[in-house]
């Protein structure tokens, strides 16, 4: 990519169905990541900022909007507070950013699952991200588990799930390098094994300055 800088940092999202345990891989990555392999932030969308987490709390638990459009703008003024004041600059300092979820959730819930244009969400996330995407994206495959905290949104019917699944599986398609697809219904400790062994792959290939 011919004088394109590298960018500094490494990208890493998390995604799936709700309660499919992409918040327990978080941790354990955030800690493995601390214990001998740099700088790390980890963060969830909704939320991550003071206003992010706000917003989060307007959307999940208070008031359902009506137009599916003005729900996706909500997550993306969220994301845009959260890129511009946590995740870019961290990604600046050379930190391994890892989130719990990001752009494919807008894609996946709010256009496959809610019907919004795929183009439309795509292009709005690309303003909000400033254009960084993530270096790698793994989607945790699987069937959506009850948890402790059922809010409105955990509370679809099984279509509704499909149609996020089929939004999941579109975006793999769309762009293969960047997703791994694990299969969430293995044991946490093989999947946090499958992911530590990419991301310290990614981690080597990055230090050698490689792009890909
Ligand atoms: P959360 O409580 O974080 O649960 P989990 O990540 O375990 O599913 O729920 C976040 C909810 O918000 C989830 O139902 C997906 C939804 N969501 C969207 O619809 N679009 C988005 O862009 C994001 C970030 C989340």
């Amino acid at each position: 990519m011919g004088g394109r800088p590298v960018s500094a940092g490494l990208l890493i999202s998390l995604e799936g169905l709700d309660g499919v345990g992409k918040t327990t891989q978080i941790e354990r990555l955030a800690s493995w990541v601390r214990d001998g392999h740099g700088e790390v932030k980890a963060v969830r969308e909704p939320g991550g900022t003071a206003f992010g987490e706000a917003l989060r709390d307007l959307v999940l638990h208070r008031i359902e909007a009506q137009s599916a459009l003005a729900e996706f703008l909500v997550f993306a003024a969220a994301r845009a507070e959260l890129m511009q004041t946590v995740v870019l600059p961290a990604l600046s300092q050379g930190a391994i950013v890892l989130m719990d979820r990001f752009i494919d959730s807008s894609v996946a819930y709010q256009a496959f699952g809610h019907g919004l244009d795929a183009d439309t969400v795509v292009a709005i996330n690309h303003i909000v991200t400033q254009g960084r995407k993530p270096n790698l994206t793994v989607w945790l495959h699987g069937q959506p588990f009850a948890t402790e905290d059922r809010d409105r949104m955990e509370q679809r019917n099984p279509a509704y799930f499909a149609r996020v699944a089929a939004g999941y599986a579109w975006l793999v398609e769309q762009e293969p390098e960047r997703f791994l697809v694990v299969d969430s219904g293995q044991n946490p400790d093989i999947i946090f094994d499958t992911l530590r062994t990419r991301i310290h792959r990614l981690l080597n290939r990055t230090k050698r300055g490689g792009e890909g």
